[in-house]
């Protein structure tokens, strides 16, 4: 369809000749005369171009001209100017007109100004609806990452919950462990939650990171299930085990391992299970493993395990006194035991001991 375009001027004569011009190549022509009724024949005009004169007497055309860029933001004006005027035609190309034709009007100037106007003016259409799908999808995008930071949300509550069932099924099933072996090996009731209070205690003062504290207090109530293994006459005998004997216990924290290995949450808990019975000199069992070879878990487990073995009654023999029992890992001290580990025994002892006691 033809372009819509409205002329704007005082001088009837010029009006004619410019319509008829346009007229002839098919354009749509409206027409004002200016005045004080222009700003109504700019609203009513829905134009697509504006051909304006610069002098008029009522109103000037560069009041019409700022009125028309504030709004009609994707209208192109070309300014009509007397030949003297160029300094007034560069100054309202600098307030926003697209181009200017000057008087007389020639026809040739005229359609090629036209032109362009219509051209810029499908350019300036395309800019805003450019604009627009640019807005559209920033508010789509915003959206998106709102709805998937909300779905996140949800998820991390649930992944949450579910981890939170899983630990507390994980800490059932560790208690049922540890009760399956005190029922076995009747010189060791409550020494597994008197292990876990202990080395969960030892595991804060050192600085273990709380995932590190989790597998520590695990493996220190199943650090003997392997004993399962172990014959029950032999387990329960009162008095001391001769060599043989001996030798058939030591096989308890390989089954542990074995028994532990492959269950989820249990990896970690099984590596220090094995090498609980392993002495900081490397005289230990089953690996001979030396100092910091032996997991950090493992080293704490033996001496709260040495610990509780001398300071509770068995029923051949009682609990030695504290003093007895300082002296004792003061002893054993980097042959058995972990020399830190054990300063850190001594140096918080009261701590540690009236936590295991308390509970
Ligand atoms: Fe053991």
């Amino acid at each position: 369809m033809a372009g819509k375009i409205l002329i704007i001027d005082d001088e009837e004569a010029v009006r004619k000749v410019l319509k008829t011009h346009l007229a002839k190549e098919g354009y749509r022509i409206n027409i004002s005369s200016g005045g004080k009724g222009v700003f109504e024949d700019l609203k009513q005009s829905r134009t697509q171009v504006i051909i304006c004169d610069i002098k008029m007497p009522e109103i000037d055309g560069l009041e019409v001209l700022d009125y028309i860029r504030l709004h009609m933001k994707t209208v192109p004006v070309i300014m009509l100017t007397g030949l003297t005027d160029i300094s007034v035609a560069v100054d309202v190309m600098k307030r926003g007109a697209f181009d200017y034709v000057t008087k007389p009007v020639t026809k040739n100037d005229l359609l090629s100004a036209v032109q362009k106007a219509f051209s810029q003016r499908e350019l300036l259409l395309e800019n805003r609806r450019l604009a627009r799908e640019v807005k559209r999808y920033q508010i789509l995008l915003e959206q998106k990452i709102i709805e998937s930071r909300e779905n996140l949300g949800h998820r991390n509550v649930e992944l949450s919950k579910a981890y939170g069932t899983l630990k507390s099924m994980n800490f059932r099933f560790v208690n049922v462990l540890a009760e399956t072996i005190e029922a076995k090996d009747h010189h060791t009731r409550g020494h597994c939650n008197r292990m876990r209070m202990l080395c969960v205690e030892l595991g804060r003062i050192i600085g273990l990171e709380q995932k590190n504290i989790e597998l520590l207090e695990y493996a220190s109530m199943l650090h003997d299930i392997g004993k399962i293994g172990v014959n029950e006459l032999i387990l329960n005998k009162e008095g001391p085990l001769n060599e043989e004997e001996k030798e058939h216990v030591r096989i308890h924290p390989e089954v542990g391992r074995k028994i532990l290995k492959g269950i989820p949450l249990m990896e970690g808990v099984s590596d220090i299970i094995l090498s609980h019975h392993e002495n900081y000199d490397g005289s230990g069992y089953p690996r001979g493993l030396k100092g910091e070879a032996i997991p950090l878990g493992a080293r704490i487990i033996s001496a709260a395990d040495l610990y509780d073995a001398m300071s509770n009654d068995r029923p051949y023999r009682k609990g030695r006194p504290l003093d007895n029992i300082i002296k004792e890992l003061k002893r054993v001290s980097g042959t058995q035991l972990d020399p830190y580990i054990v300063d850190v025994f001594l140096e918080n002892m009261e701590t540690i001991v009236k936590k295991s006691e308390v509970q």
